[in-house]
């Protein structure tokens, strides 16, 4: 009994489908978003770039939106994300919908057949996406000069949330704590053991909280770009801070 009143007080206070449904609803959401903002073809009002259009790509004589060159990454880096496979795999496919439940599919077939098998670019998509955050800061910095003054406006310190909310997320994925120091075995074995000693030990609470960091991210490039949105129709205005 005793045992039995200890597992139900761990019991959450909500219904069991509630975490997948809010899982399918806001990943199928932020999906169709992102791709009715890749074909808008624009998404720069001074001196905010939208984050879906960082870095700026061009190429000469093919008339595609410019999102299109560089969203991939930061979609193929989510999609494949250890966490976020977590959620979609439960959410979307029910595969299994929770721990201690059987799998749906009669033969588990693991990540080593098509589509999941490209899970395992994972690591690939990290570097990729390292490039594109670095843009995303350079935009950051920009976002703090109207016409070469320094100011700080809302849409500035929107954009510097967004940008730390995204290192948060890219610090603490598993491949970067990998990379970094987790694939060591012997640090005062290894050459520049005590730096990455270092390294590893600050991506570490990163990578423990990374689900909060991937959710608050989604929702920050949403908004960074909503922002951008409503100013480029005049909807609102960019308040002066200081
Ligand atoms: S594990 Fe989530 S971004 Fe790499």
């Amino acid at each position: 009994m005793a045992d039995q009143a200890a597992a139900h007080s761990y019991a959450p206070e909500y219904p069991w489908w509630l975490q997948p449904v809010a899982t399918v609803v806001i990943l199928s959401a932020f999906a169709l978003y992102s791709i009715w903002v890749a074909l808008q073809g624009r998404g720069y009002a001074a001196p905010y770039l939208s984050p879906f259009y960082s870095p700026p790509v061009r190429v000469g004589g093919i008339p595609i939106s410019p999102a299109w060159w560089v969203v991939w990454v930061p979609a193929g880096f989510r999609a494949t994300c250890y966490y976020y496979r977590k959620a979609y795999y439960r959410s979307f496919f029910r595969d299994p919908v929770s721990c201690m439940i059987g799998e749906s599919r009669r033969r588990y077939a693991g990540e080593t057949a098509f589509p999941f098998i490209l899970n395992n670019l994972h690591r690939f998509l990290l570097y990729l996406a390292i490039i594109v955050l670095a843009f995303l800061w350079r935009d950051t910095v920009a976002a703090f000069f109207f016409d070469g003054r320094f100011g700080v406006h809302l849409g500035s310190l929107l954009f510097l949330v967004n940008v730390v909310l995204l290192t948060g997320y890219t610090v603490g994925c598993h491949a970067f704590r990998h990379m970094v120091g987790g694939n060591l075995d012997c640090y005062s074995c290894a050459r520049g053991g005590r730096v990455r000693y270092r390294l590893w030990q600050w991506v570490n609470p990163f990578n423990h909280r990374h689900a909060p960091w991937a959710w608050a991210s989604l929702f920050s490039v949403a908004a960074a770009d909503v922002y951008v949105r409503l100013l480029m129709a005049g909807v609102i205005s960019d308040p002066k801070l200081f």
